[in-house]
Order: C-alpha cells, then structure tokens, then sequence
C-alpha cells in the first residue's frame, strides 16, 4: 500500500517527532491531540526544529513552509477517516489505547492500518479491541525521532505480512531502519535499555557512586552518548517506571523490579527534564 495520509494521534514529544519526519517525506499528516493548545505546542516544536535545519543550511526556507504545509491539526478523530495510517503515540496506558483503537475501527476504511508507538505494551492486546487485528502493528520510533535511526516493528500476534511490508517500506521512506521484533513486554529496545537505566538508579540508590560519576563512566568508558541517568531524565522518570512495571509483571522475574528510588521520585514528581528535576535539575 502507497502511503500518501497519515494520522498521528499524541502531540508530545514523540508524536510531533513522528509527525515532523512523514512530512519531511512528502507525507500529508493529520497531527490530533485532545486539546489544541496540545496541538499547537506539538506545532511550535516542529517548526523550531524546521528552523533549525534552515539556519544550518540542510533546508531551503521555501522547502520548510512547503513541510508545514503538509501537516494539518486535529481535536476530532473523525478526521481520521480519509487516512491510509494511524499511529497512535498517545499516553502509556493499556485502557486509553484500546479505547482509541476500537475508536479508530469504527471511523477508519477497513483497509486502514493502525499502527501503535508503545514502548512496552502487547500489541496483541491492542489488536483484540479492534475488528482488524491483521491491520495492527507496532511502529515505535526513538527519541529524538528526527535524530534516531530506529524503527522497532513489532508483529502482533495477527499482524498480516502485507502490512508489515508497507510499514517496513514506509520506515525507509522516512531514512530510518526497521527492525523486526516479536511481541514480548518491551520488545527489545526496552527489554534492554530498562534494565540497565534501573540498574543505574539502584546504584545510585546504594550510594555506590554519584550521578555524574555513572553518566561519566558510562560516556566515556562505553561510548554511550549520553549516560543512562540523563538519558533516564530525557526519556521521563514515570515513562522509565511505567516500562519496569510493564517488565515486572509481564516476566515476574525479580531482575525487572522497578528500583525503589525511581518510585519515590515519579511520586514527588520529579519526572526529569519535562518537570525540570530528575536526577538532575533544569532550570
Ligand atoms: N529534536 C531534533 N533534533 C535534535 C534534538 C531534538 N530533540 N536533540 C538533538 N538534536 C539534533 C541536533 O540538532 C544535532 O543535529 P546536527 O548534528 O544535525 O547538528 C544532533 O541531534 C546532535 O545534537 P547535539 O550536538 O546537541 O547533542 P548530542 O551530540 O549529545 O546528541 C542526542 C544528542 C542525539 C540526543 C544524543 O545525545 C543521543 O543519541 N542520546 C541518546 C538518545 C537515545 O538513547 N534515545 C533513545 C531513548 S529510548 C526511546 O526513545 C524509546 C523508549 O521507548 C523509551
């Protein structure tokens, strides 16, 4: 299938990321959020990442009114009615995607596909609420998307090998490289990355080093590029938590414990850079 329309639903982080990066490929996107003023802020931040491109001479300025141009806001999932593709990056949360994608099966053509950016969460469960789940995916992209090279696709359970070509030829489209995983909790990406982010904050935890010091080690004795405490705080603290929960009940295993310092900072909401405190602080 030749995707020519996409809807992306989540104005954050990742889903103007994602939306930025269809129309730097010539895609029409429908960019829905449920409030406008989320919609807007999704906007602002892709045109200041559009004009940071100009100012470094990688696009023309016509070329990035003609990208904005491409993307249309939403606050009515109606308007997914004329798309090929959804991608929903919405918040974490089982109920609400359901919700959204049996939503998304009764206003989309049959032939649309619904395509999910969890980081964790079983597609296969995601799929059931809808009337299509051989047109269920998970397309999760990496943050900072227009940066990242990554496209994990996860293959429900019932995910038909039609769609996964199109998504795969779609993730080139874009420049980026698709990986084909299962779907276990947290794929691969995080089934690793978590871990090792909860092993960093437990070792804070017990007093073994200091933040700095983790990072520094990490960075320069690994080559990571960023050390996995700030890289915690970009990601968020409650998204790093959600995914260990995710981890720890869906293998039981006592290695995905979310560490008990973790837990005490989403609880006082130091959430990282998006609260301006995590380990650590941003104003
Ligand atoms: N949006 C768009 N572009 C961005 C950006 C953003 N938020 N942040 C940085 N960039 C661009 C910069 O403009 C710069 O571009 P040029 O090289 O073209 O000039 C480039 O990225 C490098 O940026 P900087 O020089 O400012 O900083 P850096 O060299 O430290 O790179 C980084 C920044 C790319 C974020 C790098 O630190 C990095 O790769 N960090 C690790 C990121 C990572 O691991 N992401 C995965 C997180 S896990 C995830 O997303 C999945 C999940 O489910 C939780």
């Amino acid at each position: 299938m030749n995707i020519q329309k996409v809807m992306v639903i989540g104005a954050g982080q990742m889903g103007s990321g994602i939306a930025q990066v269809h129309a730097m490929a010539g895609i029409n996107v429908v960019l829905h959020d449920i409030k406008e003023e989320y919609v807007q802020k999704g906007m602002t931040s892709i045109t200041k990442n559009l004009a940071r491109q100009v100012e470094k001479g990688r696009l023309g300025e016509t070329e990035k009114l003609e990208i904005l141009e491409r993307i249309e806001g939403s606050t009515d999932l109606g308007n997914a009615r004329d798309v090929q593709l959804v991608i929903e990056a919405a918040i974490e949360n089982i109920k609400v995607k359901s919700s959204i994608f049996a939503e998304l099966d009764q206003i989309t053509p049959p032939t649309t596909i619904l395509a999910t950016n969890t980081s964790s969460l079983p597609i296969t469960e995601i799929a059931a609420s809808t009337n299509r789940p051989e047109k269920v995916i998970g397309m999760h992209f990496m943050n900072p998307v227009p940066v990242m090279k990554l496209v994990e696709i996860i293959r429900g359970l019932a995910t038909g090998d039609e769609v996964y070509e199109t998504i795969r030829a779609l993730s080139h489209r874009l420049g980026k490289t698709p990986v084909e995983v299962n779907d276990f909790p947290g794929f691969v990406s995080n089934r690793i990355l978590m871990p090792m982010i909860n092993e960093a904050i437990f070792t804070v935890y017990e007093g073994v080093a200091e933040p700095e010091a983790i990072d520094e080690v990490m960075k320069l004795g690994m080559n990571h590029p960023m050390g996995p405490l700030t890289l915690a705080d970009f990601i968020g603290l409650d998204t790093c938590l959600y995914i260990m929960e995710t981890l720890h009940e869906g293998f039981g295993d006592d290695k995905y414990r979310p560490c008990p310092l973790l837990k005490k900072y989403v609880k006082a909401g130091w959430l990282g850079k998006k609260s301006g405190r995590g380990f650590y602080k941003y104003i």
